[in-house]
């Protein structure tokens, strides 16, 4: 007879249980497939606190536009005839139609017409023409009086941020406080020279969480070999900020150790060679900078299993031919499409997403406690609180309303 293996642990770790641990130490993995939950998200997050949109220089003339995409809902970042930055829904005031089609690109002539019944607006959203206005009657509905809806709109460091809230909280400064000082100089005078997206089969929680721990280098051939192999790397400190932004301290990477070559010409603003630094803005936002190149990543949840990634890779204006080859090269060899940390990141998270759907793993562990530092998980857990606090749900129970008192009860 073969042997039969049973299903009872006998290693002492109990699957089914909750873990023995402070509740701020392990998440309910319910929270990543909850349909409910993840409207509630798009609601309470994405739509109600300030949401990094674009870099100025997508937006760079009179009339250029871009257009986002916060929780469903479309954003047309528009730089005004008078150099001033606005945003509206981009959705026309007559019969709800896409105003702009384009997700970039310029109104000519300060003027922009719906395409549907030519309904035409400023740069500022002011309505100018409704065509056969015969019809219409009602004094309310003439162009003096129709506009745009309006779209709170911030930039800070070059960075665009929207609030699609009728009254945000918080401005944008004190949302942010210092999260953005130590990157205030490298990202002076910068341009957007690299954009891509990636379609993630995963929740979009999954892939923040891989940018607020440090330990997980271990999974990346680059990042083990050039940073975590370095004994000063595992004191490198995570700071945390209010509102769940953090910043992960400067660190220098030994890129020779993979004959990537050395950072040390054309560095950027403050940065010394092969400097490293990270910043966290909540919800979504990763920004690294890599002594020469800044690479931005952020994050459009679609369905609570399907993330769109857009990623962005930046380098000074005033770049010659030559220097911007070569920033090109050093950001495609990290962040590219073919670069070597992205596909590890989204592999590592697709899996973690296809195993949370199969609901037999009902934990997960951010548990680590080493002094704010590269191993510690207390970035997750800050980003878990303010997570917490807008949805109102509880990271280790979402069946549980968050109850801040009650989060370090075992
Ligand atoms: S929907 Fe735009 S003009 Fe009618
Ligand atoms: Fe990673």
């Amino acid at each position: 007879m073969g042997t039969v293996s049973s299903p009872v642990s006998t290693l002492g770790w109990d699957w089914d249980r909750v873990p023995g641990l402070p509740r701020t130490h392990y998440l309910d993995n319910r929270m990543y497939t909850d349909e409910a939950l993840f409207n509630d998200e798009k609601e309470k997050i994405f739509k109600a606190q300030w949401k990094f949109a674009c870099h100025e220089s997508e937006v760079p003339k009179p009339g250029s536009y871009r257009v986002i995409n916060v929780a469903d809902t479309e954003v047309a970042i528009i730089r005004g005839a008078d150099n001033t930055l606005r945003a509206f829904l981009n959705i026309c005031p007559h019969r709800g139609a896409k105003l702009l089609r384009d997700v970039q690109g310029t109104i000519k002539g300060d003027r922009t017409t719906c395409f549907y019944h030519h309904w035409t607006f400023t740069t500022a959203g002011q309505c100018t023409t409704i065509p056969l206005p015969q019809g219409y009657s009602n004094e309310a509905i003439n162009a003096d009086n129709v506009h745009l809806k309006a779209v709170n709109l911030a930039s800070l460091h070059g960075l665009i941020f929207v609030n699609l809230s009728s009254s945000p909280s918080q401005t944008l400064k004190d949302f942010l406080g210092s999260a953005m000082d130590q990157i205030q100089a490298p990202l002076s005078d910068l341009e957007v020279f690299h954009y891509h997206r990636v379609l993630v089969k995963a929740n979009w929680k999954l892939f923040v969480e891989t940018n607020c721990e440090g330990y997980h280098e271990l999974l990346h051939l680059l990042n083990r070999t050039t940073a975590l192999s370095q004994p000063a790397y595992l004191k490198r400190k995570w700071l945390l900020h209010p509102n769940g932004h953090h910043t992960f301290q400067p660190a220098n990477i030994a890129y020779n150790k993979l004959k990537l070559g050395d950072r040390g010409t054309d560095t950027l603003n403050g940065m010394t060679p092969n400097m490293h630094i990270v910043t966290d803005i909540f919800p979504d936002v990763m920004i690294n900078v890599r002594s020469t190149v800044v690479r931005i990543d952020s994050l459009i949840p679609v369905e609570p299993g399907l993330t769109i990634l857009e990623c962005r890779g930046l380098g000074p204006k005033s770049d010659t031919e030559t220097q911007r080859r070569a920033r090109v090269k050093q950001h495609n060899q990290v962040w590219g499409p073919m670069g070597r940390n992205l596909p590890e990141d989204i592999w590592a998270i697709e899996t973690q997403w296809a195993n949370m759907t199969a609901h037999e793993y009902p934990y997960s562990l951010v548990a680590r406690e080493d002094n704010d530092q590269a191993t510690d998980d207390s970035p997750v857990r800050s980003f878990y609180a303010k997570w917490q606090e807008l949805t109102g749900v509880s990271s280790f129970d979402i069946h549980t309303p968050f109850n801040n008192g009650a989060a370090h009860e075992q």
